[in-house]
């Protein structure tokens, strides 16, 4: 009997990409295919993934190409191609480059995989899910950006660190742009469902806040080649699981907003409902005036670097 899985395709075969080839595999949330347009990358780590099924003991399929063909009916398609950042570089000096390579990418999701949710990873990403959305022109609910999983991601962990207290019972949240600018949410933390507000003293929570903001920063200055890449490729995979299964998870993701929080047609990582259907709805929080402050000058940054990409010829 022939098996009907579904399929997911990773479009850049870089650190990134790879690592989520690994994750979705090993988890067998779907047949992956890896493509690059370094087309031997692609194919090496893909077979060299699906050797290790035997010995891990999961039924993925894994294909590598440089064929767009080879994505066609894929459920949902996550995109990693793109320049990563060196120590000194913003993810915004990423803007031109990485804005054609992501157009690229779209023009053949458009073409092979036309009702796939897209997960956008290419930075700077709430710029580059704004390039997606404008060359495939899907509807909102199937383009989304990946940002804040990791970015609340890097926060439960520091907060974990911090209070001695498992992973496991942390909830945290991250809002915003993925930048500086993003928007940490200590309010909305627990642990064991205990505000964290009861568990650490405010300088100590501050700090956390801050380290997150520069997550990203600090991974780039250790690794001095490249970017950070496990947690990045778990959350977008994260993202995809919650698509593929159809799970209705709450995750905070890049999505374009329809004036939720006043924001209209710009990408800003909000709490979205993820499910069968990609983004079934945004959550909208109550924020109080430092969070609301926040958000708008998230906004504004994020305003800038799509304003900086119009002006561009991509
Ligand atoms: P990498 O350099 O290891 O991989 C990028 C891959 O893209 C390379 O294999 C390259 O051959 C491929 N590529 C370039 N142009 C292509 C095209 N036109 N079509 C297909 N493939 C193409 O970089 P890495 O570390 O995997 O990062 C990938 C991107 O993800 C970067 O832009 C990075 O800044 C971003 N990123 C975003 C995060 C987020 O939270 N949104 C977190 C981590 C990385
Ligand atoms: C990160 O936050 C570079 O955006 C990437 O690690």
């Amino acid at each position: 009997m022939k098996h009907v899985r579904k399929k997911l395709s990773v479009i850049g075969a870089g650190f990134v990409g790879s690592t989520c080839a690994h994750w979705a595999a090993a988890k067998e949330l779907a047949d992956v295919v890896l493509l690059d347009i370094n087309e031997g990358a692609a194919k090496g780590k893909a077979l060299d993934l699906f050797e290790a099924s035997p010995v891990e003991g999961f039924d993925s399929m894994v294909k590598g190409t440089s064929d767009y063909k080879d994505i066609a009916g894929s459920d949902v398609v996550i995109i990693t191609a793109g320049l990563p950042r060196k120590p000194g570089m913003s993810r915004d000096d990423l803007l031109a480059t990485n804005a054609k390579i992501v157009k690229a990418a779209c023009e053949g999701i458009k073409q092979y995989a036309p009702n796939s949710v897209v997960i956008i990873v290419s930075n700077p990403l709430d710029a580059m899910a704004f390039v997606a959305q404008k060359v495939l022109g899907f509807p909102k609910n199937r383009v989304l950006g990946m940002a804040g999983v990791l970015d609340s991601a890097r926060f439960r962990a520091f907060i974990a660190e911090a209070t001695g207290i498992s992973i496991k019972d942390i909830d945290a949240f991250v809002l915003g742009g993925h930048g500086d600018s993003m928007v940490p949410m200590p309010r909305h933390c627990s642990v064991g469902g205990v505000p964290l507000t009861e568990m650490l003293p405010k300088e100590k929570i501050d700090q956390l806040v801050e380290r997150t903001r520069k997550g990203g920063a600090e991974i780039v200055e250790l690794l001095k080649t490249g970017s950070a890449y496990y947690a990045p490729s778990a959350s977008a995979v994260q993202m995809a699981e919650a698509i593929l299964k159809n799970q209705h998870r709450i995750l905070p993701c890049a999505a374009n907003l329809d004036g939720q929080y006043g924001i209209k047609d710009l990408f800003i990582g909000v709490l979205c409902e993820l499910g069968g259907n990609g983004l079934e709805r945004v959550i909208e929080v109550k924020l109080n005036d430092e969070e609301k402050a926040g958000l708008e000058n998230s906004k504004k940054h994020v305003q800038e670097l799509v304003d900086a990409l119009n002006k561009l010829d991509y």
